[in-house]
């Protein structure tokens, strides 16, 4: 939340009120919400709008040096249509702080949680720092902040063999392909050596626009966590969210050696 609220330069005092929004959020990219669960998320997409259309005429009637008062000037260089900038811009803001918190957070406390239950690879991380990124990727292959990725089929396709309708949706599943043993060698072992590439971030087009941000955090914490604390340990099992598109760790307790 720190991360992408100094990049937009949003008052530090509103992130507590942003980070609930975005958790109850996510929902609508859950698989099967509940009624309750959508209509939590519908109110958080209500109040998260409204912030943002309010942030780009903040950003609009004092511009500064911010990533948003940039996308507002180079967008009028190259059209005379305010409001049409100003949907534009409020929906770019929206989207870089939906796919930004949830997704990091939910990676940093995967990540210590499993270094804390691989010991030993913990430990030889400590003396070969120089791996840290390849422990990042490995979190990220072996459980994805984000497990379903969702398309509906502009026309009549087939999909490696299987008849997909227009207008039905696909769900792509993140984590299985991460597991496929096709591409895998035992893929359900943690094992921050093997370089494995995964899809945690898509592919294509829509590829993760905040992947090299996300990839220095979690290197940043790592890296941070084996210096200063190198025989944290977990005192208690973690308490994950029960969700199945993004997984979340709610509660995780350690202890400092
Ligand atoms: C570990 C953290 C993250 C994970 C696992 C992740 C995952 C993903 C995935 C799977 C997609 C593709 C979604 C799709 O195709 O429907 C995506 C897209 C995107 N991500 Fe991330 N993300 C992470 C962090 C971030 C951060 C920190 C930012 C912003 C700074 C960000 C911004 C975006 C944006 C703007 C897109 C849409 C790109 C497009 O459609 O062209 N993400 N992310």
């Amino acid at each position: 939340m720190h991360t992408i609220g100094s990049w937009l330069q949003l008052p530090p005092a509103d992130y507590p009120y942003l980070r609930a929004l975005a958790h109850d959020q996510v929902f609508t990219q859950e698989l099967l919400p509940s009624t309750s669960q959508l209509a939590l998320s519908d109110s958080a997409t209500g109040q998260l709008q409204a912030y943002f259309r309010e942030l780009v005429q903040e950003r609009r009637r004092a511009p500064g040096n911010d990533p948003v008062s940039g996308w507002l000037r180079t967008w009028d260089a190259l059209a005379a249509d305010r409001e049409a900038a100003d949907e534009a811009v409020y929906l770019l803001a929206l989207l870089v702080f939906l796919a930004a918190p949830e997704t990091t957070s939910t990676m940093l406390s995967t990540m210590v949680w499993l270094l804390l239950e691989h010991p030993r690879q913990f430990g030889w991380l400590r003396a070969h720092p120089d791996h840290v990124p390849d422990a990042v990727e490995e979190v990220l292959r072996y459980d994805s902040p984000n497990h379903i990725i969702s398309r509906v089929a502009p026309e009549d396709t087939m999909l490696a063999g299987v008849p997909i309708e227009k207008d039905r949706m696909v769900h792509l599943m993140i984590g299985a392909a991460n597991h496929d043993p096709r591409h895998h060698l035992d893929p359900g072992v943690f094992d921050i050596r093997r370089k494995a590439a995964h899809l945690s971030f898509s592919s294509g087009i829509h590829y993760c626009l905040g992947a090299p941000l996300a990839r220095l955090e979690a290197t940043t914490l790592l890296t941070a966590l084996l210096g200063r604390l190198p025989g944290l340990q977990v005192s208690a099992p973690p308490v994950w969210a029960p969700r199945v598109g993004f997984r979340r760790i709610t509660e995780l307790r350690v202890v400092p050696s």
